[in-house]
């Protein structure tokens, strides 16, 4: 017995099908019900039966399973845009943190007084997720920051080279990054943090302008991961191409030995 989603691609074509799908569902739902292929009632752990409609014609039917598939409605997260925010890459810092921090652990991992450091923060919609969650943030970028972000006296604004920038204390416990960099660059400076204490958590993100995308990450990955094992730190690294990601990808590791 499984459950049912009816799915369109997300282009501006298939976009176009939405309502179909909306008109399909209730009908094709009732009549598999009647055929006892679905469950009575919608049930989270159940197989999902999708048919993904390529026009008002054609479709593909397939079958997932919830251990492996997205609990959401086209797999996609929707989030709505802050108005207060000042840039739309705010969303994918939000995403990042539903998709990689569990809810329940909210309080205590993305809870206030924390401190955080954003690299590559201009003009701010990193860092409005961050004061958003009453976090103390030091932004580092040569770029200037929203005045409604400076105005919460919660940001400290450093106009100095994000590679180069040591924390004083150790007392960040995140540390997040969106410098438009060579992913290896990033990945090799978050590493520096991780190493050296700097942070507990870090979500960074790799932009993938190049062809051999996969094999890039990949390969970063593993290097990144080497090396936190031979420094001994025992770790979880978390990646995902998120809905709100464009030529990029997003990267959570969490040192799960804790210092806070
Ligand atoms: C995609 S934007 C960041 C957007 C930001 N996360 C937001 O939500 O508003 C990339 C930023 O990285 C900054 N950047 C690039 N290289 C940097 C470096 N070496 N040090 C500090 N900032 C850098 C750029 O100035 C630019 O503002």
């Amino acid at each position: 017995m499984v459950i049912l989603r009816v799915e369109y691609p997300e282009t501006n074509d298939g976009k176009t099908l939405s309502t179909l799908a909306r008109k399909l569902t209730v009908p094709l739902r009732q009549s598999l019900r009647k055929a006892r292929v679905l469950l009575p009632k919608e049930q989270k752990r159940a197989p999902v039966l999708h048919v993904l409609l390529l026009s008002g014609q054609q479709g593909y039917v397939g079958l997932s399973y919830p251990e492996n598939n997205s609990p959401l409605e086209n797999g996609i997260m929707r989030l709505k845009f802050p108005n207060e925010a000042p840039s739309r890459s705010t969303l994918k810092l939000e995403e990042a943190f539903l998709q990689f921090i569990p809810k329940a652990e909210w309080d205590k991992r993305l809870g206030g007084g924390l401190n955080a450091v954003d690299l590559g923060s201009s003009p701010g919609g990193w860092t409005y997720q961050l004061v958003k969650r009453s976090m103390m943030v030091t932004a580092i970028d040569n770029g200037p920051m929203a005045e409604s972000l400076m105005q919460t006296g919660q940001v400290k604004h450093l106009t100095v080279d994000g590679f180069k920038f040591e924390p004083q204390k150790k007392n960040v416990y995140w540390v997040v990054c969106d410098m438009i960099e060579q992913p290896q660059r990033v990945a090799e400076r978050m590493g520096d943090w991780l190493i050296n204490g700097w942070c507990q958590e870090a979500i960074f993100n790799l932009k993938l302008p190049m062809k051999k995308r996969y094999e890039t990450v990949t390969e970063i990955l593993a290097q990144l991961e080497q090396r936190l094992v031979d420094a001994d730190i025992k770790f979880r690294l978390q990646v995902k191409h998120l809905y709100h990601d464009r030529e990029e990808v997003t990267v959570h590791v969490q040192n799960l030995v804790l210092k806070f």
